[in-house]
């Protein structure tokens, strides 16, 4: 069975520029993330620098990962910064009390997070606790990795055995504080956030962008007040100065009944396409945030950061529920790529972090002891990354197959596109479950010529890989070809594609 979709893009008409930051990654203190996944110490045969895990680094460097978010998550706003300094065996142990109720000995803490920023190459987005933690807290651990003089957290710092201050350009005000991070209403909220972002300062020539812990998914009313407390702020308006500069909010995906109900797999083609139609329902939640947002700052000063989102399933059997560790297959794949059409269609949308990088949630990489797999979701973050920083290109969807979820029409097809530097990326997730597809793409304004094309997919859209077949789901060369201006493209059921064209 093959059906058609067709498309135009107006190669010479560019949007905004889309924001690196949308593929930022998220790893907190949370089952085998942080320990058994980045940290392995530094006497572990596993091969490592300074404690951090190279294979994980160099799979992850591969992907250009823009930022890393930290400490969490809910974790964050249990977490003590002074507890994670200092020598290690001196470092006292704590409980994580949301995750498994595990003891952690806080081997992994501020200078390892930024060593792991440094390897990887990303930029810090450290989250703060306002849930258990207090103004001078914050505002300490901010003076201690920013500040260069002599200024007692800057000389602790050194005491330490680091120098010079860190760049940390993003710092979250607290996470989720209207649930784990508080249980606080919004209006409580909004005003604690303004108190603690304004001692969270810039020292030297760091600049943070403070993030204000947002919206459940499409709690428009969160965002309302988080923009009305922020820009109805006397001191806000008579210098002009916001105390945070952006707000945020989370979606998980899952097939509809709720996160962590349903198996990662095996699934149905009616809960696949649930998820599918879950996943393309960001697009509504975006919209109406960013309503809101306009409303109180028409000029677009305030960023919109939906610093957690990704699929969210059953643990697998025989794994500690509060782990959080899930197996990743194509659907997940075909979840990132549907999100990342939505995100390049936003430049409000200034971040995003997927949860989580390694072991939780919808991951990049599984490790099992010393032996790594990268996900079919990493694959779609690697085939995608010339989208960073390149110029949006407005894509029209005029035919495409279609299905109906609960009533609701879902299109079988997604793209984007984008340029930089005479040339171009098309990314096109095809979501039928057992449909090829041809994909014709109307190439306007520029000569085009395919440099590259590939798909991920699988038998199935359960497929999924591990260490047994690590290259199950991973990138082919995919036929695409260029005639008169028209690009075709035959794709797989349930799959994900990039074309990279050189424009002449
Ligand atoms: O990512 C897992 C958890 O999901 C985070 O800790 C929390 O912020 C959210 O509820």
């Amino acid at each position: 069975m093959t059906s058609s979709a067709r498309a135009i893009i107006d190669l010479d008409v560019t949007g905004h520029t889309i924001n690196r930051h949308i593929y930022g990654h998220f790893a907190e203190h949370l089952g085998r993330c942080i320990y058994d996944g980045f940290w392995v110490g530094e006497d572990s045969p596993i091969p490592n620098e300074r404690g951090i895990r190279l294979d994980i680094v160099e799979a992850l460097r591969a992907l250009d990962i823009p930022n890393l978010r930290w400490p969490g998550g809910c974790f964050a706003d249990t977490y003590h910064w002074r507890d994670g300094i200092g020598p290690r065996e001196d470092r006292p142990q704590i409980a994580n009390t949301n995750w498994g109720d595990v003891v952690e000995n806080n081997h992994f803490g501020t200078h390892e997070f930024m060593d792991l920023c440094d390897m990887l190459g990303a930029d810090a987005y450290v989250n703060g606790n306002v849930g258990s933690g207090t103004v001078q807290e914050m505002s300490e651990w901010v003076e201690y990795l920013t500040r260069g003089d002599d200024s007692p957290m800057a000389r602790l710092r050194r005491q330490n055995g680091r120098d010079e201050p860190w760049r940390v350009p993003f710092w979250g005000i607290g996470n989720e504080a209207w649930g784990c991070g508080g249980n606080m209403s919004a209006e409580y909220y909004a005003e604690e956030a303004r108190r603690y972002a304004t001692f969270c300062h810039n020292h030297g020539d760091n600049r943070l962008t403070r993030i204000a812990a947002g919206a459940h998914e499409d709690d428009l009313d969160w965002t309302r007040v988080l923009m009305k407390t922020l820009t109805e702020c006397h001191g806000c308006t008579l210098y002009g100065n916001l105390p945070y500069q952006a707000v945020s909010f989370h979606y998980y995906t899952h097939s509809g009944s709720g996160i962590n109900t349903e198996d990662a797999l095996p699934f149905s083609d009616d809960q696949y396409y649930r998820t599918m139609a879950y996943a393309a329902d960001m697009d509504r939640v975006i919209r109406g945030h960013i309503a809101v947002m306009d409303s109180y700052d028409p000029t677009g000063r305030v960023g919109l950061v939906c610093d957690e989102w990704g699929t969210w399933w059953n643990v697998e059997e025989g794994t500690n529920p509060g782990f959080l560790f899930q197996q990743n297959t194509v659907r997940d794949a075909l979840v990132a790529g549907i999100h990342f059409d939505i995100f390049h269609r936003y430049e409000r949308l200034t971040m995003a972090n997927i949860a989580q990088t390694v072991n939780v949630l919808q991951a990049m990489v599984l490790t099992d002891g010393d032996r790594m797999v990268l996900t079919p979701t990493y694959h779609v973050f690697e085939m995608n990354k010339g989208h960073q920083d390149a110029r949006r290109l407005v894509s029209h969807l005029v035919e495409a197959p279609s299905t109906t979820v609960e009533g609701t029409p879902l299109d079988l097809v997604s793209l984007s596109a984008s340029t930089k530097d005479d040339s171009a990326l098309i990314s096109v997730s095809h979501l039928s479950a057992d449909a090829d597809c041809t994909v014709t793409v109307d190439l306007r304004g520029r000569r085009a010529d395919v440099r590259r094309a590939r798909v991920l997919t699988g038998g199935s859209a359960a497929d999924f890989n591990d260490v047994d077949a690590p290259d199950r789901v991973s990138p082919q060369p995919l036929e695409a070809r260029v005639e008169d201006g028209i690009l075709t493209v035959v794709v797989p059921p349930h799959s994900f594609s990039t074309i990279e064209l050189d424009l002449v």
